[in-house]
């Protein structure tokens, strides 16, 4: 982060909730972004990305949000199935980042969208997507509610985040890895590595599988399950928009 944080907030992902902030710290480590994010999850990240695409299931004829898109890596692999993929962030760094490097894919395009206040129609896409995005976002069950009023009714939602791993041995050696060993890592690799401490409280500080899927069903969506992948380190969350008008 580029701020000096203030003595208030206990953490700085309470600090780093602030949209300004959030943004432009993404501004700063946008070109470095993609292969610290390699370095740092040990290449999982590939894996993880995969597992996304495989639940989503694009193709050609749909329409996809993939939001807080950052620098648009989860999204290149939706638009090869020939789906029209919208790739939204609101940091203007990451959006520039995107366009840069997969500009010239015709049905991708990249747009400044703030997840609280989207920029779309209602039931505008078959799917919503956000991979490692709703922990950053200031309010993230009005983002849920957004996400909802833009998707097609039928049409699905898709998350992947960082969770908690539910066994107790894999969760010390996750802790010990974030506690101890990504901050060393971070300052070696990245432009920014406050950013990388900013990471690792708004992980610990983000709800367990069972909560975040208690407040997706709260934001209006229905048949929400979600799978875990490299031991819980991340969580798959899956939910439908209801298929008949008004029940939302
Ligand atoms: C960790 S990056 C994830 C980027 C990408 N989805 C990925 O998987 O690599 C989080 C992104 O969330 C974006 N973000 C945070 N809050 C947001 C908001 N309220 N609206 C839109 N994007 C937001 C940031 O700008 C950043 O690009």
């Amino acid at each position: 982060m580029t701020e000096q944080p203030s003595r208030t907030p206990s953490t700085r992902a309470d600090l780093g909730k602030d949209p300004a902030r959030v943004s432009g710290m993404f501004d700063e480590v946008a070109a470095g972004y993609d292969r610290t994010n390699t370095i740092l999850s040990l290449g999982n990240d590939k894996l993880w990305r995969i597992a996304t695409t495989r639940a989503i299931a694009p193709r050609r004829g749909q329409r996809i949000l993939d939001l807080a898109a950052g620098t648009g890596a989860s999204s290149v692999s939706l638009a090869r199935s020939g789906a029209e993929v919208v790739a939204g962030d609101f940091s203007a760094g990451m959006i520039a980042e995107g366009k840069r490097r997969h500009g010239g894919i015709p049905n991708l395009s990249f747009v400044e969208a703030d997840a609280t206040a989207l920029p779309f129609a209602d039931e505008e896409f078959d799917t919503v997507t956000i991979s490692f995005g709703l922990r950053n976002v200031n309010d993230p069950d009005k983002a849920l509610r957004e996400m909802l009023r833009v998707t097609k009714p039928g049409g699905s939602l898709v998350i992947c985040e960082f969770s908690h791993p539910p066994a107790a041995l894999m969760r010390g050696l996750y802790r010990f890895y974030n506690d101890r060993v990504l901050p060393v890592v971070a300052r070696a690799f990245s432009s920014n590595a406050d950013a990388y401490d900013y990471l690792n409280e708004s992980i610990r500080d983000w709800p367990d599988q069972r909560t975040l899927a208690g407040r997706i069903r709260a934001a209006g969506w229905e048949q929400v399950a979600w799978r875990d992948l490299s031991f819980g380190i991340v969580a798959l969350h899956r939910a439908r928009k209801p298929a008949t008008p008004g029940r939302a």
